[in-house]
């Protein structure tokens, strides 16, 4: 199959923003168009309009379409490190000015993150004076995050990280195996709103102590990334947290000199300035 055409992706990014609101058109498009590719093999589209045709015809189609060009992979504890510093010292820095902690996890996938986050908090105790938003663009994802099914065989990547973090238990104490499934004990998740939300378009809708947007925005170019993180840093109280992917960073963002570095190595930022 041949390479696809720049122009075929901004015909396709059109179609998609102005029929249906999802705008493509700031991904990064290596990537983006890498994603393409495989969903023109996936579902056997002899070419780029071919696939335009069928989103038109099909408005159902959109959410399979929005599902298959986003990277939805992620890990419970993924960078353990990571994880031990957030419960060694960002939250008790935190809690030192508040009791009651605030936190969005952006671009949330299937909610892998956010059960590492709601296990941390369990065993630090304080599970119960945090509220959690978690949200993304993908309707699918969220139901399956809502939903805690994990398949067996993910758990024991799962414990390994969790193994690494230092966590009090084993990993299994948070979920039953059920024919090849683990079903997270959905206690964990209680207080947890789940909600879509897009980033490129979505509006501030609260404040937080402690963002966690990570590995998503690797996916968007310069501007886009300007875009959000303007959008990040007003949902932001004054001093509190954000947290990128380990090979994300907000060196080069026009909003850099409003933030300070707390932990170059895990990303961990803090906004210092309104
Ligand atoms: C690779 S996953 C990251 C999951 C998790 N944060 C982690 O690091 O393990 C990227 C997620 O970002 C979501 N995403 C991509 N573009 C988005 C957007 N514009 N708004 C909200 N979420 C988005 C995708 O649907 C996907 O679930």
């Amino acid at each position: 199959m041949h390479e696809i055409e720049i122009a075929d992706i901004r015909k396709l990014t059109e179609v998609m923003k102005e029929k249906y609101n999802y705008d493509f058109s700031n991904y990064a498009m290596s990537s983006f168009r890498r994603r393409i590719q495989r969903v023109l093999e996936l579902y056997k589209f002899s070419s780029v309009d071919v696939l335009i045709k069928r989103l038109q015809d099909d408005p159902r189609f959109v959410k399979e379409l929005v599902s298959e060009v986003t990277v939805n992979v992620t890990e419970m504890f993924r960078d353990p490190s990571f994880w031990r510093e957030l419960r060694d010292h960002v939250l008790p820095n935190i809690l030192l000015n508040t009791q009651n902690i605030s936190i969005w996890h952006a671009g949330c996938s299937s909610g892998e993150e956010v059960f590492s986050m709601a296990i941390m908090l369990k065993e630090m105790d304080i599970l119960h004076k945090c509220k959690i938003v978690a949200t993304d663009l993908d309707p699918d994802v969220i139901h399956r995050a809502k939903s805690g099914v994990y398949s067996i065989k993910n758990m024991e990547l799962n414990q390994k990280n969790y193994i690494r973090f230092q966590g009090q238990h084993s990993l299994e104490k948070y979920y039953r195996e059920e024919q090849g499934k683990a079903l997270m004990d959905k206690s964990l998740i209680e207080q947890v709103s789940f909600r879509e939300h897009n980033l490129v378009n979505g509006s501030a809708f609260s404040k937080f102590d402690l963002i966690l947007c990570r590995n998503v925005m690797i996916y968007f170019n310069q501007t886009l990334q300007n875009q959000v993180l303007k959008l990040f840093h007003e949902s932001l109280f004054k001093y509190g947290y954000l947290i990128v992917g380990s090979k994300e960073s907000l060196i080069w963002c026009e909003i850099a000199n409003k933030f300070i570095v707390v932990n170059n190595e895990e990303k961990i930022y803090k906004k210092v300035k309104d």
